[in-house]
Formats: structure tokens, C-alpha cells, sequence
């Protein structure tokens, strides 16, 4: 198999030509050979290759000088993620809230310390379901023309908001896409927040909290949501998302493990470091996750199949002791669906991705089988 570097040293010899083809007008009900002109003339933007781990992941002062906060302007995107927000607030990523992969990854490491394979995965994993692989960006909030031309249906290419990629049912501080906003932060979901951290951590947030946490909020979505579903790939960013506050929200220089309710909230509704934060000490990425996964060993992926109350188990869903199951239904499924026949630039693209994706799975521990959709 083909290394990184020789895809990228291979695409930066590809000239790439410009094209009359109007920006962000749709591609839909064009015909094949009409798509295979327009993808196989779009600017091509080759996606480079991650970023390596941090040279020094030590604690360090983040909300510096040199990143202020900046209160969004008209047009900003945010989306769901409480840490891509922040991120883009501080401009560590683009404030527009649009960025290309790499930006991502160097901005969850520099910022947050997030750990490298996994700081590539969940990009990856993400970018290939909601990000523009001709142009290399996505949306860290809604769907926006600012990703550029689109490739063809039914690729959606609708940014982080979009349900039941990564984002989906059961989020902490963001209600169900069924009740109708799936993306913003919600103050009764985030009081609900505190009560459980009152109740199991002494008014802080921590694994202990987590775990119960996480209980608590799929017996919720079960009995109130009568479309809640809970499935591989989303049920995967469910159970690490529940750790990532207690790992990363924690001022650097605080070896704690106990999340205050004012930085909490700085970062999930105020999309804001607290004053003077410090990145954690040490590159991270589910730590803490195996006390959240122990209290919820009974759940298995499913959901309502005919309404509320009637949970049901998906045995097409891979478990959380199947992450290799995961990767080969999320390529072979999730991205097929999406680009089911690519051609010409959109292709390669879909491919070096993909490939970006794998290594970073493998790095991550997960020594699958390589899949590849579209041929080698
Ligand atoms: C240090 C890095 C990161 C931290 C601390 C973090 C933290 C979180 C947390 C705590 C949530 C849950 C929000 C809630 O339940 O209310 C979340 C959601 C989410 N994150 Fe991140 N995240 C990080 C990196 C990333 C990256 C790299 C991506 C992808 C590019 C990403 C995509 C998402 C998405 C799509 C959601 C929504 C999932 C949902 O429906 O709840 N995150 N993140
Ligand atoms: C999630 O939010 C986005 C942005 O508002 C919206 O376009 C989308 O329809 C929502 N998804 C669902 C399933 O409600
Ligand atoms: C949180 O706890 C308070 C006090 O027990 C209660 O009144 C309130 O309803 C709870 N809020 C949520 C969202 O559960
Ligand atoms: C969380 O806080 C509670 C209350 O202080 C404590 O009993 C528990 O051990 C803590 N859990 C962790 C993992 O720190
Ligand atoms: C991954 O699996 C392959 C094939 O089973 C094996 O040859 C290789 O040594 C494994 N790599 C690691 C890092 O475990």
C-alpha cells in the first residue's frame, strides 16, 4: 500500500486545471457525463497529509495574545462541538468556522492536546461524511456555499450539524435532532449537566459523573425520543465525547481530574477558554472512557422502533468491542451511501482520504483490514 507521503508527492505534480463551471450551483440531475466534465474539471485541491504529533505536549498557556476571543460575526459557523467552537473563537481554527482537515488537526493538538491518531480519526471519519473533498473544507456548523462547488448527490456535504453521521442522539449539552435544534447548546440539557455533577461529583464534572451521565441520557432519549436511535459510528463518538470535558477542559496547571461548572460552561455555551486557560500536560484521547463504558455494559447499539420504549437491537451495528467492524461498515456503508460511483479528481480524493482515515485508525491501535471501496 502506498504511503502518505507518496500520495502526496504524486497529487503535487497533478496540474490542476481551473474551470468556467460556476461556483456553488448544484449538481443535481446533471447526467453521468455531464458530472464526470464538471467533477473532473472543478479546482482540485489536493488534501496534504496530517499533521505529526506535537514536537512539545506539555501544559502551556492557550489564550494568549495571539489568540483573542472574537464574538462571532454574521456568516461564522459553529456547530455541536463544544471544542471546535472554542477553538474557532480563539481563530486556532479559521473563525469563519470553515477549515480543511489539517487545520483541524493542528488545532485540537495545539489548543487542547488532544493526542494525534486520534486527533486524525475523528477528523477523517468526520470530513468524509460532512466536509467538500474537492475543496478540501467543511463546516464545523451547518451546511454553507462557503465549502465551495459541490460534488455530486446524494453526497451532502452539510458540515457538523448533520445528524447521524457523528453528530446524533444522547449529547449532553444539545437535544435530539427529533425535538429540533441538533446542534445548539441547551440550558436544560446543561442544567441537567450540574445536577449530576452535584449528585456524583461533588459539584464538579468528572468520570465518575460521566458514566452516570451517559446512563442517565440513553434511558432519557429511549423513553422520550421516539426516533432515538444509538448506532455505530455515532454510538463510538457517544462514549468518548463523555470524557472529553473531564480530559480537556481542565486548566493544565489543575491535575484534579474534576471539571469546574464555570469552565464547563465557558466552553459549551460560551464557546470561550476560561481566562488565562492552560492546555492540559500531556497529549490524551479517551482516558477515563473504560469507567463510562463499564456502568453502560448492558447497552447494546439500537433503537425505538415504534416509538417511544421500544428500544431494539441493531446486530448490523458494530459494538464498542468491535472498533474494526466500525471501520469497515463506516467505509464500506456510511461513505459508499454517500458517493456510491466517484470519478476523475473526486475519486482520488475520496481515496487519499480514506487512506488518511486508515492509518490514523491503525495508529489509533485498531489493526483492521484495509477496505478499499473504490479499487486500488
Ligand atoms: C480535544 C478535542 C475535542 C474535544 C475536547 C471535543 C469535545 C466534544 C464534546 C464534549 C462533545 C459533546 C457535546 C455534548 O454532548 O453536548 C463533542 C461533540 C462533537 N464533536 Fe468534538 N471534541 C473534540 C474534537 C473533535 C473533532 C476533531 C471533531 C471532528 C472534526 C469533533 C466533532 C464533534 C461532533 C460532530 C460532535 C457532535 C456529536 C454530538 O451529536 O454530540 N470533535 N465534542
Ligand atoms: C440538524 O440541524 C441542521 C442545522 O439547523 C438542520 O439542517 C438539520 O435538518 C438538523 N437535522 C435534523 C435531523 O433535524
Ligand atoms: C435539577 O435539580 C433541581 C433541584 O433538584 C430540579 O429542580 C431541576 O428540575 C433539575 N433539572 C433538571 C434539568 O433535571
Ligand atoms: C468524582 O467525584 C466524586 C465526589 O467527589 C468522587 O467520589 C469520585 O471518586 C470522583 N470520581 C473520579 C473518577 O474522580
Ligand atoms: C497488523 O496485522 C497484520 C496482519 O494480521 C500483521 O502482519 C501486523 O504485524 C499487525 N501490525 C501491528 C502493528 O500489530
Amino acid at each position: 500500500m502506498f504511503s502518505s507521503l507518496a500520495v502526496y508527492t504524486l497529487l503535487a505534480l497533478q496540474v490542476c486545471t481551473i474551470s468556467a463551471f460556476p461556483a456553488y450551483q448544484s449538481l443535481a440531475g446533471l447526467t453521468r457525463e455531464e458530472l464526470d466534465a464538471v467533477t473532473s474539471s472543478t479546482p482540485f485541491v489536493a488534501p496534504p497529509p496530517p499533521p505529526g504529533p506535537l514536537a512539545d505536549d506539555s501544559s502551556k498557556l492557550v489564550y494568549d495574545s495571539a489568540h483573542p476571543y472574537q464574538a462571532l460575526r454574521p456568516g461564522d459557523q459553529r456547530g455541536p462541538c463544544p471544542a471546535l467552537n472554542t477553538l474557532a473563537s480563539h481563530g486556532y481554527i479559521p473563525r469563519t468556522g470553515i477549515a480543511t482537515p489539517a487545520q483541524i488537526v493542528t488545532a485540537v493538538q495545539e489548543g487542547l492536546n488532544l493526542e494525534n491518531s486520534f486527533a486524525r480519526f475523528l477528523t477523517y471519519s468526520t470530513f468524509l461524511v460532512n466536509g467538500n473533498p474537492l475543496t478540501n473544507l467543511m463546516s464545523i456548523g451547518d451546511k454553507t456555499s462557503a465549502t465551495g462547488p459541490n460534488p455530486p448527490k446524494p453526497a451532502t456535504v452539510s458540515g457538523l450539524d448533520t445528524h447521524n453521521n457523528c453528530e446524533g442522539d444522547t449529547s449532553m449539552t444539545r437535544e435530539d435532532a427529533f425535538f429540533g435544534d441538533n446542534h445548539s447548546f441547551n440550558e436544560d440539557r446543561f442544567q441537567n449537566f450540574i445536577n449530576f455533577s452535584n449528585k456524583y461529583g461533588a459539584g464538579k464534572y468528572n468520570y465518575t459523573v460521566a458514566a452516570q451521565l451517559r446512563k442517565f441520557l440513553i434511558q432519557d432519549s429511549i423513553q422520550n425520543n421516539p426516533q432515538f436511535t444509538l448506532v455505530s459510528p455515532r454510538l463510538f463518538t457517544a462514549f468518548a465525547e463523555s470524557v472529553f470535558p473531564a480530559n480537556f477542559f481542565i486548566d493544565g496547571r489543575d491535575k484534579s481530574g474534576q471539571l469546574s461548572l464555570t469552565n464547563a460552561r465557558s466552553f459549551f455555551q460560551n464557546m470561550m477558554f476560561p481566562p488565562n486557560f492552560y492546555r492540559r500536560d500531556g497529549a490524551v484521547s479517551t482516558t477515563g472512557q473504560d469507567i463510562v463504558i463499564n456502568l453502560n455494559a448492558n447497552f447494546k447499539p439500537g433503537f425505538n422502533a415504534k416509538g417511544v420504549n421500544t428500544f431494539t437491537v441493531d446486530p448490523t451495528s458494530a459494538t464498542l468491542a468491535q472498533p474494526c467492524v466500525r471501520y469497515v461498515n463506516f467505509v464500506n456503508n456510511n461513505i459508499k451511501e454517500l458517493y456510491p460511483n466517484p470519478t476523475g479528481t473526486l475519486k482520488q480524493a475520496l481515496t487519499i482520504n480514506l487512506q488518511y482515515l486508515y492509518e490514523a485508525t491503525v495508529a489509533a491501535g485498531d489493526n483492521c483490514t484495509q477496505v478499499f471501496p473504490y479499487g486500488h
